[in-house]
């Protein structure tokens, strides 16, 4: 396999009951790219990234990461709602390094330093440790989540519509982090968005989903300005209506 493949996908299949989520999709995940995941609502895109990550198990097909080691801690995801996946009675520190206890990462004389340089690298102040998820703006609470996704130091982040809940002047200082973050730990990312917008701002190469399948895919720029599939122009055309 090629020496730029961090995860390969081939020919994967996903059911629930009579709902065909995922029909055949075939796709290769580069080092150090950052790939754009589009297509509306009920396309398949967060059970794509399930898939990868192996919260579940396929129908059919396979997945091989020729370059990732242990998936739970090289691969992290950060969802869209934070206001539902921070347990609320848990404090951010405790939060952010969950994961390294999970994996037994670090031992726990270390949690403290590592917490503050997690939330550093985040931009928020370091006295945030103690505050609990409704003390946070939604911006801050997407912040937290990228430092806990960051806490086991993965290779493979999924941002499963990172700043979909967020406003728009928000949206960009955390795509802005997100970008930063990608260059200084050279991350690889599975960015899924509904919004063109959203995903070419940070994407190298973007893959278009409609009803299970990659109806398109290619560079971030051909696809914006060539688009190939009918559904793509579609899109497009919705997003400029904004
Ligand atoms: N756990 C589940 N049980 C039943 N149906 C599901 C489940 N997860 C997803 N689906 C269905 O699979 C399809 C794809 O969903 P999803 O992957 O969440 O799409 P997207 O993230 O693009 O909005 C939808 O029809 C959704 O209702
Ligand atoms: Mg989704």
């Amino acid at each position: 396999m090629d020496d730029n493949v961090l995860i390969e996908i081939k020919n994967l299949h996903k059911k629930f009951s009579s709902v065909i989520a995922v029909n055949g999709i075939n796709l290769t995940i580069k080092k150090s790219e950052a790939l754009g995941l589009v297509g509306e609502s009920g396309s398949g895109k967060s059970t794509l990234a399930r898939l990868i990550l192996k919260l579940i198990e396929p129908d059919g097909g396979e997945i091989f990461y020729p370059a990732i080691q242990n998936i739970r801690r090289d691969c992290q995801i950060v969802f869209q709602d934070l206001q539902t996946s921070l347990n609320p009675r848990m404090q951010v520190g405790e939060a952010i390094v969950e994961p390294l206890l999970v994996h037994k990462l670090l031992p726990r004389t270390k949690f403290a330093a590592r917490v503050k340089e997690l939330l550093e690298m985040v931009k928020l102040p370091a006295t945030y440790a103690r505050r609990f998820p409704h003390e946070l703006s939604g911006g801050e609470r997407q912040r937290v989540g990228i430092a806990r996704a960051l806490a086991s130091e993965p290779r493979f982040l999924v941002l499963d519509e990172p700043v979909s809940a967020l406003d728009v002047a928000i949206q960009v200082d955390v795509l802005t982090l997100l970008k930063g973050l990608k260059n200084r730990l050279n991350l690889t990312y599975l960015l899924i968005a509904h919004d063109l917008v959203v995903v070419s701002f940070m994407c190298d190469r973007i893959a278009v989903m409609q009803a299970g399948k990659i109806v398109e895919i290619g560079e971030s720029r051909q696809i914006l300005t060539m688009p190939q599939a009918e559904y793509t122009q579609k899109l497009l055309q919705a997003t400029l209506q904004f």
